[in-house]
């Protein structure tokens, strides 16, 4: 039996690592422990409980407007403590987040075997996104198995001189839960009720924008752009409603909330539970973000994303059409919102469904190459 730690702390890992979580407690060759750092509470505890997952380790660290240092050193701290008591056979990280470099910095000081799911993403900008960008290349350094979710992945590792045979082209877990969860939407009657009655406040006869946004390249000047092009979308299309759960980092409730409080059709939410907000992207018209993991999501829902950004490293989603780099200038990201809201043709052109980052089986992959 591999005995495996989980170690993540945000919103986005906890989604994209729940389904592996949850098959790898299933399956009998795993002795399975999660740790969480709390780097994120209230939007860490929304997925755990959505999955039901019960840390069995949480170093509760998050606080509010929080450094990166502190949250890194906290980290490698505190997993230091669990790894001098337990033994693994393998440390699992998500992606590109400080819990995820610093986490798999500390397993690397104990000589734990390193696991990194959503390996091999790159913009080879050190800024930007940042400082995911370091995280990761950090991370591809020190693991020893990398599950990279698209061929561009294992191409970007390879020229980075990692082994070919620990490399494993697996999809993105975020696929796996997102069918999941879109499973229940459709299929649970009741469950589907009470979310057309908590959004009953959009009118399912007009276009619904949903927006997202979080980057620390975009936090000051950035933000207030992108929020003075969501107020001008607003007030030109009096048709059209904008649905904009707001990240809780301070740094972006603050523009938000100051521009956009009171704006006719703008509906600011607080962040919603992931089953809510497939919900929303199902029922969204586009949607303009900045949110890695929505890129990835986008395809298989037939929506077109405006990505508030000026590169990517999902850059398969930009292949496959449906996402789009409007960057973070107010004209430019009116101008394309407007021309999706106009012409039809352009609209249908970026709204296809097909996913290149999996079919929602990345997780089973993933536990095969560990047994
Ligand atoms: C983090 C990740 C980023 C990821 C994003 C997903 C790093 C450096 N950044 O950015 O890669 O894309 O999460 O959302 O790892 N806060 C709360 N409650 C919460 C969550 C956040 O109050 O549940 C507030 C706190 O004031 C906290 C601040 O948001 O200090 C920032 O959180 P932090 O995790 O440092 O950065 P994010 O911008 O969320
Ligand atoms: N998401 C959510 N509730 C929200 C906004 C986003 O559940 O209010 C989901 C979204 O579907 C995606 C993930 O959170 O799966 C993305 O998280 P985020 O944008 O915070 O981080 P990133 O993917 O950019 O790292």
């Amino acid at each position: 039996m591999k005995k495996l730690l989980f170690v993540f702390g945000t919103r986005p890992e906890a989604i994209k690592l729940a389904p592996v979580i949850l098959a790898a407690k299933k399956d009998p060759r795993f002795c399975v422990k999660v740790l969480v750092t709390g780097q994120h509470r209230l939007m860490l505890d929304q997925v755990l409980n959505l999955f039901n997952i019960v840390p069995d380790y949480d170093l509760n660290l998050m606080k509010s407007n929080q450094s990166l240092n502190d949250i890194v050193s906290g980290v490698i701290q505190g997993v230091d403590t669990i790894l001098k008591r337990e033994a693994f056979d393998y440390v699992l990280v998500q992606g590109d987040t400080s819990t995820a470099m610093a986490g798999a910095l500390s397993a690397f000081h104990h000589k734990v075997p390193v696991a990194h799911i959503e390996a091999g993403l790159r913009t080879n900008n050190l800024h930007s996104p940042f400082p995911e960008e370091m995280n990761r290349q950090v991370i591809t350094r020190l693991a020893t198995i990398h599950f990279v979710p698209t061929e561009s992945g294992r191409l970007n590792l390879l020229a980075e001189n990692v082994q070919p045979g620990i490399i494993q082209v697996t999809g993105n877990t975020v696929i796996d839960a997102l069918l999941i969860v879109q499973k229940t939407i459709k299929e649970q009657q009741d469950i589907y009720k009470s979310l057309k009655e908590r959004f009953s406040f959009i009118d399912p006869e007009r276009k619904m924008v949903l927006v997202t946004g979080h980057r620390r390249e975009n936090f000051g000047e950035n933000f207030k752009n992108i929020c003075l092009a969501l107020k001008k979308i607003a007030d030109t299309f009096p048709d059209v409603q904008l649905v904009y759960p707001v990240h809780l980092n301070p740094q972006v409730r603050k523009p938000a909330l100051e521009i956009l409080s009171g704006v006719n059709s703008v509906h600011l939410l607080e962040p919603q539970e992931y089953l809510p907000f497939v919900f929303l992207m199902m029922n969204s018209y586009l949607i303009i973000s900045d949110s890695g993991g929505i890129q990835e999501e986008a395809p298989s829902l037939g929506k077109p994303v405006l990505v508030t950004r000026n590169n990517t490293e999902r850059s398969e989603a930009v292949k496959a059409g449906t996402v789009r780099l409007v960057g973070a200038s107010a004209e430019n990201i009116f101008n394309e919102t407007k021309e999706l809201l106009e012409n039809l043709k352009v609209y249908q052109k970026m709204a296809t469904t097909e996913n290149p980052y999996g079919d929602g089986t990345a997780s089973g992959r993933i536990l095969s190459a560990l047994h």
